[in-house]
């Protein structure tokens, strides 16, 4: 199939490599001109697992292409918009103006017959309002709500072998057509029975911030858990552990520590219930305020724990921090929890020394004041005090041995990822969130 991918930011650039891979031909538009000669030149713009040999191949089979000009997908058939939704400044609410910019860019370039499926997470009843354009353009065309979950780290692994596929369609033939034609761009995985469900437009949307929404809330739950421990002398890590074994509940997303971030979680839940509020419905969402809540007070509590540990203020201390990105495997730093404690300790007078290994860059285009190094080494020299903020493998590995250059002897876990009587037993002062 001809396939166009208007946006071309972590799910665009992800969603027209793997078309291509398929055996789609692929053309990738985006209005960021560096980003697309990044994508020409088979560079991923950010850190993401395996994607730079799939752009290599694809750029190579000559399936796949990046361009600034929208006029240029005038003969593909199916066009995907996977711009981004981010949270308005200063409002809950998302901002759709990529969304509607980018359907609207489309409609005179639309061939007779041409389908537009949305990929970007959008509030519910937007893709009902986006048909109405798309059936506005000069010729015959129809729009599809085909919502992503793939997540960032397995981004082009989720996207070749989904765990499911949701079709938003109209009624009747217009949508029977549009099933025809995804089925057709999904063969591989259907041919791997990857269950299908086919839904009207409303029922998509809100599966996809449904999902993030429960994702976001067990996190939350666990955490709230991790308060109670705190308090009592519990153990949250082994509280998920046994909870985890019942099958209804599930040990995945039990992680309890610093809590959730990235581009997608807290704006989905945030964009969410403000879409509840306008739909007179605040009530039936009003939950995922306390989800964003707890979320947000285990950023306050490590900053907590720190101070305590140090006697009580941090000013004039020196702290290394083991992770800036909102999650291993990523580069990822937006509303990263271990950016914003980092940052948080600096504003409280100590000295800050960061390291990742992979969000340095992206954390000094954040925050240029902070100071970074390239080595868990590096940062921990002269350390009275070192946090392990974001699990990356080579951090949890770490050996008491392999940080003696610290000057103090403390080392706070904000992911419960460390082996606790491993440090303890080499003399260190061990502190996490919701173990004693
Ligand atoms: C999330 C969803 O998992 C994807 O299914 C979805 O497609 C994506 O958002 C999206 O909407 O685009 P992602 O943001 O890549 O994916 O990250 P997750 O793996 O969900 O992690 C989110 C945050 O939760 C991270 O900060 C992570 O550290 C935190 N987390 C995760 C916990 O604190 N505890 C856990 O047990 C699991």
């Amino acid at each position: 199939m001809k396939i166009s991918v208007i946006g071309c930011g972590y799910l665009g650039a992800v969603h027209a490599a793997c078309m291509a891979e398929l055996g789609h031909e692929v053309i990738g538009v985006d209005v960021d001109q560096s980003k697309i000669d990044a994508l020409t030149a088979a560079h991923a713009p950010f850190f993401e697992p395996g994607l730079p040999e799939l752009l290599a191949s694809a750029n190579a089979s000559g399936r796949l292409r990046f361009t600034t000009d929208i006029a240029e997908v005038s003969d593909a058939d199916v066009h995907f918009i996977a711009v981004g939704t981010p949270q308005k400044k200063g409002e809950y609410a998302a901002d759709l103006t990529y969304v509607n910019a980018a359907v609207t860019a489309l409609l005179p370039h639309l061939r007779d017959g041409a389908l537009v499926v949305g990929k970007s997470t959008v509030p519910v009843g937007t893709a009902a309002r986006l048909a109405e354009l798309v059936a506005s353009a000069p010729v015959s065309a129809s729009l599809a709500w085909n919502p992503e979950f793939l997540r960032e780290g397995f981004a082009v692994k989720d996207t070749l072998g989904p765990d499911r596929l949701v079709y938003g369609v109209p009624a009747g033939e217009a949508g029977e057509r549009a099933t025809a034609i995804l089925d057709e761009i999904y063969e591989v995985a259907l041919s791997r029975e990857t269950p299908r469900i086919i839904t009207d437009y409303a029922t998509a949307e809100l599966v996809k911030v449904s999902a993030n929404a429960f994702l976001a809330t067990k996190i939350s739950f666990i955490n709230a858990m991790a308060e109670i421990a705190e308090a009592t002398g519990a153990d949250v890590t082994q509280l998920a552990d046994a909870i985890g074994h019942d099958n209804r509940i599930g040990r995945r997303f039990l992680n309890s520590g610093l809590g959730f971030g990235g581009g997608c979680l807290p704006k989905d839940i945030r964009a969410f219930r403000a879409r509840g509020e306008e739909l007179g419905l605040g009530a039936s969402l009003a939950f995922l305020g306390e989800v964003d809540a707890i979320n947000l007070r285990r950023r306050d509590r490590m900053v907590e724990i720190t101070r305590e540990a140090l006697g009580g203020d941090v000013r004039g201390k020196r702290i290394a921090v083991l992770g800036l990105a909102f999650k291993p495997d990523s580069d990822d730093v937006r509303d990263s929890p271990s950016l914003d404690v980092a940052m948080r300790l600096r504003a409280e007078g100590a000295t800050v020394v960061a390291t990742d290994p992979e969000a340095v860059e992206t954390s000094r285009r954040q925050h240029p004041e902070l100071d970074y190094v390239a080595t868990a080494q590096e940062a921990a020299t002269g350390a009275d005090a070192v946090l392990v903020l974001t699990e990356w493998k080579q951090f949890r590995d770490l050996m008491p041995a392999d940080l003696e250059v610290a000057a103090g002897r403390v080392i706070l876990d904000g992911r419960n990822c460390l082996d606790r009587d491993r440090w303890r037993a080499a003399g260190w002062l061990y502190r996490s969130l919701g173990r004693p």
